[in-house]
């Protein structure tokens, strides 16, 4: 089994190493996956340093070069980068799309996701390794390969929805930065980060989905005992976007002053839904109360209940009243 998973690992660096030849040197790849990139407004510095790439257009580029190249089938369609049709033969997963790998810890590639170059809705518009034995999507962060000495020394790391995100907002000079792309954060990535830091911000789309996973996001960090921040970006930005658009000072200055404490986010976005129905508001408390149950260390508890009972005008006893309950409930 060791063997298997070597020998994945060193496919999985030989692919990344062909579609960043593609990238740069095939034509295709200069005129439409390079101007992609530039056009998105990425440095070649960063372009090297992620190791983004292209893969061609065609059904069987990489299958057929990595056969050459001596690489068993068996081993192409266990890495995912090939899928087997029924009569057994292969061909590419990724194929006209641009691709980002993705690193374990140690900086080893071990997936890919690629995006789409077509604006048409129909296809998927990124299309992403599967779950192999060196491939565990739930334990892994991208960009955290990049990202964990910044971590460390910023003591904080920024939550991502996706690659674009990390790219821009690393190129920006913030390089605390990673996502769980695509996948709602796990358990295994919560812990991955409380490695290097105890302290979160999320960074997630401005849209109805991002709000969703920013609480959802917001209360496994709490509960894995991880502080957490959280800011949205306006008119359905994403970090990306809003950096690429406005630049990295305007960025860092938007972070800087929009940041929340999640119990303030929580209570805003929540309170802006319930408009000033009674009914509403005291689901809105009890909501943000379950939050603050999750917290594991009472002194930051009975911290958020103060801020809480401050921020909806309520007493602290009838807020403790109302954890207890919860607590009682989920024992
Ligand atoms: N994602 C995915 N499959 C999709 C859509 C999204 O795996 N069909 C993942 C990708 O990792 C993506 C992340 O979810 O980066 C966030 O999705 P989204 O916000 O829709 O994409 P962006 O990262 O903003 O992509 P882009 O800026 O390239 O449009
Ligand atoms: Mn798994
Ligand atoms: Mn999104
Ligand atoms: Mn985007
Ligand atoms: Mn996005």
């Amino acid at each position: 089994a060791q063997d298997k998973r070597e020998s994945l690992y060193v496919l999985s660096a030989w692919a990344g190493k062909f579609f960043v030849e593609q990238l740069w040197k095939s034509e295709m790849g200069q005129v439409i996956g390079l101007n992609y990139f530039k056009e998105r407004g990425y440095r070649e510095d960063i372009i090297k340093k992620f190791e983004l790439g292209y893969s061609p257009e065609e059904w069987t580029a990489l299958v057929d070069k990595a056969q050459e190249a001596g690489f068993h089938p068996d081993y192409l369609a266990a890495s995912g980068l090939a899928i087997e049709r029924d009569d057994k033969s292969l061909y590419d997963r990724f194929r006209g799309r641009v691709m980002f790998p993705i690193h374990n810890l140690t900086g080893r590639i071990i997936g890919f996701g690629g995006r789409t170059l077509k604006t048409d809705k129909k296809v998927a518009k990124y299309v992403n390794s599967p779950e192999s034995e060196i491939y565990h999507k739930s334990d892994v962060l991208y960009g955290l390969n990049f990202a964990k000495k910044a971590i460390m020394e910023e003591d904080n790391c920024y939550l991502v929805e996706g690659y674009a995100d990390v790219l821009s907002v690393h190129q920006a000079g913030v390089e605390n930065v990673v996502s769980s792309s695509g996948t709602s954060l796990t358990t295994g990535q919560i812990k991955l980060i409380s490695r290097f830091t105890k302290n979160v911000t999320i960074l997630y789309d401005g849209d109805e989905a991002g709000i969703k996973a920013s609480l959802r996001g917001t209360d496994m960090l709490l509960e894995e005992g991880l502080n957490v921040k959280v800011l949205l970006f306006p008119d359905g930005n994403d970090p990306d976007s809003y950096v690429q658009t406005y630049g990295a000072t305007a960025f860092k200055d938007y972070v800087k002053s929009h940041q929340q404490d999640f119990i303030f986010y929580k209570t805003n976005i929540l309170l802006r839904d319930a408009n000033n129905d009674p009914i509403k508001r005291a689901e809105v408390i009890r909501d943000v109360v379950e939050s603050i149950a999750l917290i594991p260390d009472e002194i930051k508890v009975s911290v958020f209940i103060r801020e809480c009972s401050n921020l909806l005008d309520i007493e602290e006893r009838i807020l403790l009243a109302e954890l207890n309950k919860i607590r009682l409930n989920k024992a």
